[in-house]
């Protein structure tokens, strides 16, 4: 089974996947947050540098379009065809109030004859491979079997589900009896994705779906760099340090002004706080820091006292 780290918009930018690759690795892709288009087809500058080759070496990266426009789809699968790429991801999952209106990510599942209408033009005039990340439906689960038949219609590269509606955001439990129902259905390879966050629960999917593509984890990588790939020499504790540390060098090193390191770094706490029994305690503390040289004492009480602050 492959791993995948999942996009996570304003977090798992070209920098985070450099570092994470480098102090963790054991990824076998890095899905790239979402590019939305314009109608030009060219991407925004800062867009464009996020998945600029040049900017994640050593790594796969599997570059992600938000759209709903067909043209502007194939426009830009062939910039990315001409930086090398050679699989391009659709974004049907996000569920943000800025982007649902708009009828895109989630919102495209809201219509699914224009989805299909969509999928129908992309697959038949792009070179480049499509896969598709999905939600299991805009309101209900009960929406899932009349997507995944208009899925089944085209040569999807591989089918990513999160196994939550729109309306759940990315609340409550996953809806495992959907990803059931997509395993024995879908004609495209899978991957499951959706509050993976210990090794129990990787081995779990591994045993009940042995033919299993790949799983995607976002926030459990967050939470516990590497979780998967811990060869027992690094106690988890310790990698995770020595990651935010390194974050927050390379953060440092491109971003002017300690405010905004300290920001991109309480971000990344936001989700290492889980680790720990403590860590809303924890998370208190460092969101209240005003300064780096403040927040880099919390994280040395934090470590010396192995998370008891
Ligand atoms: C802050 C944030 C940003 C996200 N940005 C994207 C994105 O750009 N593209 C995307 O497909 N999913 C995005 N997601 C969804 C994640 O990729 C993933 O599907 C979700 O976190 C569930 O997986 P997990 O439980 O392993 O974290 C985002 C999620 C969060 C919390």
């Amino acid at each position: 089974m492959k791993y995948y780290f999942a996009p996570l918009e304003g977090v798992t930018n070209a920098l985070f996947r450099r570092t994470y690759d480098r102090v963790i690795g054991g990824i076998d892709a890095y899905y790239s947050p979402f590019v939305t288009t314009r109608d030009s087809g060219i991407m925004k500058r800062k867009e464009k540098s996020d998945i600029e080759p040049a900017n994640n070496p050593g790594f796969k990266l599997i570059p992600q379009l938000l759209t709903t426009d067909a043209s502007a789809f194939i426009q830009s699968s062939l910039h990315m065809e001409e930086m090398g790429y050679d699989e391009v991801n659709l974004n049907l999952g996000c569920p943000s109030g800025t982007v649902v209106p708009k009828g895109k990510g989630a919102g495209f599942l809201r219509t699914p004859d224009k989805l299909d209408r969509f999928l129908e033009e992309i697959f038949d005039r792009c070179r480049i491979q499509i896969s598709i990340k999905t939600r299991i439906g805009f309101e209900s689960a009960d929406e899932f079997p009349r997507l995944l038949e208009i899925y089944n219609q085209y040569p999807v590269k591989e089918l990513t589900i999160h196994l939550r509606t729109r309306e759940e955001f990315y609340r409550g439990s996953v809806h495992e009896e959907v990803f059931q129902y997509a395993y024995t259905h879908s004609k495209a390879p899978l991957c499951y994705n959706g509050d993976v966050k210990t090794v129990a629960d990787v081995r779990r999917l591994e045993e009940t779906y042995p033919d299993l593509e790949a799983v995607m984890i976002g926030r459990g990588f967050l939470i516990d760099p590497g979780f998967i790939g811990n060869s027992g020499q690094t106690s988890d504790e310790k990698r995770a340090n020595i990651f935010l540390d390194e974050m927050c060098k390379e953060y440092c090193q491109v971003i002017s002004g300690d405010t905004h390191v300290l920001h991109k770094m309480k971000e990344l706490w936001n989700y290492r706080k889980d680790a720990y029994e403590n860590g809303d305690k924890i998370f208190k503390k460092i969101r209240k820091a005003r300064s780096l040289s403040e927040y880099k004492d919390i994280c040395y009480q934090i470590k010396s006292k192995k998370g008891e602050i």
